[in-house]
């Protein structure tokens, strides 16, 4: 019986280290890992290039509400209201979820709109830019996204149909729907709840 028992104990203990010996050799702690393969490595893959600065320009557009990234250019009401008609339309038309653009702050319209929603004027001009028309983003030159911007800005009762829009004024346009947000200053930490 005796014999019996301390084989059981010693057949249990080899067990146990087969299987600490197994799940050592699968499992290398990310440190290891990294000085294993970092030996190993070669200076490049091959694969691929360095993007050039003139590529990076091309998709480095985003515009601050302070205007900072606006490009040259400049458009009015009237142009950008046959571009509208030409270019737009055709989805931001009718019922359709994304048709609603325009509706004036202080209107019964239940969508949220450029005028009873949007904070900032440049946003306006930032997004057509880089997403429309939908089917052809970044189609359309400078000067036609600020006459587009101030054809919207003009149809949400946001500037008068002679304003003509450029680098300079277009971060000056106080947006109706400012007020409604505020800033979150919150410095994270106890002060949050
Ligand atoms: C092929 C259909 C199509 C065309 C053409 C089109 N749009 Fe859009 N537009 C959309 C869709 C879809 C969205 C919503 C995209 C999303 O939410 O991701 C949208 C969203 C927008 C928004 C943001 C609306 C919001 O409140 O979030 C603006 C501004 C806008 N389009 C302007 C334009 C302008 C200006 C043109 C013409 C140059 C244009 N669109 C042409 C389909 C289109």
């Amino acid at each position: 019986m005796r014999v019996n028992t301390d084989l059981k104990k010693i057949a249990s203990l080899l067990i146990f280290l087969l299987i600490s010996v197994l799940i050592s050799s699968c499992s290398t702690s990310p440190d290891q890992g990294e000085e294993q393969g970092g030996g190993n490595l070669p200076e490049s893959f091959a694969f691929g290039r360095i993007a050039t600065k003139q590529e990076i320009d091309s998709i480095d557009i985003d515009i601050m509400p302070d205007g900072h990234g606006l490009p040259p250019g400049s458009g009015g009401v009237a142009t950008g209201d046959s571009l509208f008609a030409l270019k737009c339309v055709s989805c931001h038309s009718g019922s359709g979820p994304y048709a609603k653009l325009i509706g004036a702050f202080g209107d019964t319209v239940k969508a949220k709109t450029i005028g009873n929603y949007w904070p900032y004027a440049t946003t306006v001009f930032d997004y057509i830019r880089r997403t429309m028309p939908f089917n052809a983003p970044g189609s359309l030159t400078d000067d036609e996204v600020y006459s587009l911007t101030a054809y919207l800005l003009f149809k949400n009762r946001i500037i008068d149909s002679i304003t003509v829009l450029n680098s300079s004024n277009l971060a000056t346009i106080e947006m109706p729907a400012k007020k409604l947000f505020v800033n979150d200053d919150r410095k994270g930490g106890k002060e949050v709840r």
